[in-house]
């Protein structure tokens, strides 16, 4: 490994976060990953837990964490997890600490909410970064730039669907193939943990907060989110349009488009494809993200590339299956 690389270690790596990062950083040209940390898959090789990844990677599961000698650690712990591990294990404050869990998207004890299309600036300038949920960040996309200008500022619906690895790697009722194949079904009708941020993100680029009634739904799909996000609109379409154009002239990965979307466009990538349009005396704006990705180790990936001063887009150069 050259000198040059920075050192990285991913806690969690047998999940479907961590295990994404492992494949991201892997292959990024300014990375040097230095261990993979699983207390399950303790002295196994990532391609006996990643059979993709054969022939990719010679690293062994850990359960040791090495807290010194690192530049970044990303932790993709499950949700209430990571304020007890870093308790445990603190790393050194030069050591960038970029984690996937809800535990300080709040911004407490020094975290920045890593959305790069709100808080770039911030996130260049940290050493801890709170990555966006995965329906966070396909919504706030969606509506940043209509809360920003000041065109929704009541009530927005917003509905969105999300494919099985949303729910992480272990089994559960809902994520079984028996109920999950051929089915659709809702949950956590306007109480979803994610509107908690959402609100956080509106309030901090307009002083008046809309209601969001958000209905989220599981789909019999692996990978993706789509939202659906409408509000009354007077203006038209091309004035929409030039403002959200505007709003995400310098985004790496978020696209404004007026034509129809499909969720292929975007899993396997990065990007977030924003589409607009104008019906009924509404505007109605489509979102859609790979939730793996966009929704979470992509943008943890693009986030570590903003605090190292890296291209944004290192690492992230992914194609889509498209077909
Ligand atoms: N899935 C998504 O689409 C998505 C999107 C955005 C954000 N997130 C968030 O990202 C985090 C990880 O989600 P995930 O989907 O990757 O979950 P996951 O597939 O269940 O993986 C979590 C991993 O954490 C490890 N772990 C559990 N408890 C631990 C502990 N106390 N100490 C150390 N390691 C522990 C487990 O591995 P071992 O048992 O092998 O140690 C497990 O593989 C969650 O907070 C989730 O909300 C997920």
């Amino acid at each position: 490994m050259s000198k040059n690389k920075l050192k990285t270690a991913i806690i969690g790596a047998a999940g479907y976060t961590g295990g994404e990062l492992l494949r991201l950083l892997i292959h990024h040209p300014n990375c040097e990953l230095v261990y993979v940390h699983s207390n399950s898959q303790v002295g196994k090789t990532v391609s006996a837990v990643h059979p993709d990844l054969l022939g990719d990677c010679d690293l062994i599961f850990t359960d040791k964490v090495q807290t010194e000698g690192l530049d970044a650690v990303f932790l993709g712990l499950p949700h209430g997890q990571t304020r007890a591990f870093l308790d445990e294990n603190p790393f050194p404050e030069s050591t960038v600490i970029i984690d996937l869990s809800t535990d300080f998207r709040d911004e407490s004890n020094g975290f920045i909410y890593g959305l790069p299309e709100l808080n770039s600036a911030k996130i260049s300038a940290a050493k801890k970064i709170a990555n966006p949920g995965c329906f966070a960040t396909a919504i706030q996309l969606g509506l940043l730039p209509a809360i920003h200008q000041g065109w929704a500022t009541e009530t927005v619906h917003v509905s969105g669907v999300t494919g099985s690895t949303g729910a992480g790697k272990k089994l559960s009722e809902t994520s079984h193939f028996s109920y999950r194949n051929n089915n659709f079904s809702v949950y956590k009708l306007f109480t979803h943990q994610h509107l908690k941020e959402i609100k956080q993100s509106f309030g901090q680029i307009y002083p008046s907060v809309p209601e969001i009634l958000f209905v989220p739904y599981r789909g019999n799909f692996t990978r993706g989110i789509w939202i659906t996000s409408y509000f009354p609109f007077s203006g038209s379409l091309d004035e929409a349009l030039s403002a959200y154009t505007d709003f995400y002239k310098d985004a790496a990965f978020t696209h404004i488009t007026t034509e129809e979307l499909s969720l292929k466009q975007v899993v396997g990538t990065n990007k977030c494809f924003v589409s607009i349009q104008k019906e009924a005396g509404q505007l109605v704006v489509y979102s859609a993200i790979d939730n793996l990705l966009k929704g979470a180790a992509g943008q943890a990936v693009q986030n570590f590339n903003l605090v190292f001063g890296l291209d944004e887009k290192s690492g992230l150069y992914l194609k889509s299956i498209a077909f």
